[in-house]
């Protein structure tokens, strides 16, 4: 086991907390958001989504689990270019949620397997080795304990199974006294990262630094996240795989 001396790991209390007022800042976003704004959300972020997902596709015959799923910009752009067997999404917030099931059942998606569950990513009800292919943007930072997060990807993950996920990142430019909702406060290093994926049982495959597109998406509106220019974060996404 690495240990990690610089990541800095919130209490319980911290925590619980931190995930109150990040589910509350979620929900009110994602009440303003209907079903359209979720399509626009996704077409302009599909310069992130698409890197992202060309590390796992194809993804048909699979079964893939999306961690914070939010409003599917992540998930239904993969249903676009790659259906799969069944795509799970997981996400605490009951009105991201509830969009998502709306466009779930738009005739596009509507013959295909998706369901919904509303949990904890730190403690999903998602059976042990069931999982082919896990994706995630922008997500993973919001969680105050990283080491449950990896181990519960790591639990849910059959042998060989792809992990592909996108967030931001500590770099030594960065200052992470930002907020914990805007992707900023639970920022880590890439070698904190690799650390507990390494720990988790998981081995990463590449990466892809994607700091040029989130910044352009940024500059021209169409990503409304301002905190990753003032504090300095790169983007990345990483490819990894469960080991036996
Ligand atoms: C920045 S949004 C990203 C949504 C989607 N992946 C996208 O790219 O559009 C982060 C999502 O993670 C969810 N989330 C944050 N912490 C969570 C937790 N502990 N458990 C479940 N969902 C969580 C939020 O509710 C929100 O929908």
């Amino acid at each position: 086991m690495v240990h990690l001396e610089q990541c800095n790991q919130p209490s319980c209390e911290d925590s619980d907390s931190i995930k109150k007022s990040t589910m509350e800042s979620y929900d009110r976003q994602w009440m303003r958001q209907d079903e359209d704004a979720a399509a626009e959300r996704r077409r302009r972020l599909s310069s992130i989504a698409d890197p992202l997902l060309s590390m796992v596709n194809p993804l048909s015959g699979k079964v893939v689990l999306d961690l914070g799923i939010g409003t599917g910009s992540l998930a239904f752009r993969a249903l676009e270019l790659s259906p799969p067997k069944a795509m799970i999404g997981v996400d605490f917030s009951g009105p991201g949620l509830r969009v998502a099931r709306t466009i779930s059942k738009h005739a596009k998606f509507n013959d295909m397997d998706v369901e919904l569950v509303r949990a904890d990513l730190e403690r999903m009800p998602i059976a042990s080795r069931s999982i082919d292919v896990v994706l995630s943007q922008a997500t993973l930072n919001l969680l105050p304990d990283k080491r449950a997060v990896f181990s519960e990807i790591s639990r849910v993950c059959k042998s060989g199974a792809r992990i592909a996920v996108s967030d931001a990142f500590k770099t030594s430019f960065s200052s992470s006294e930002g907020s914990w909702e805007q992707c900023i406060g639970g920022t880590i290093t890439v070698s904190e990262f690799s650390t507990f994926a390494l720990n988790a049982g998981l081995i990463i495959l590449g990466q892809t630094d994607l700091t040029k597109a989130v910044k352009e998406l940024i500059s021209s509106g169409k990503w409304d996240w301002p905190e990753f220019l003032e504090y300095n974060m790169d983007y990345r996404a990483f490819m990894m795989m469960k080991s036996g």
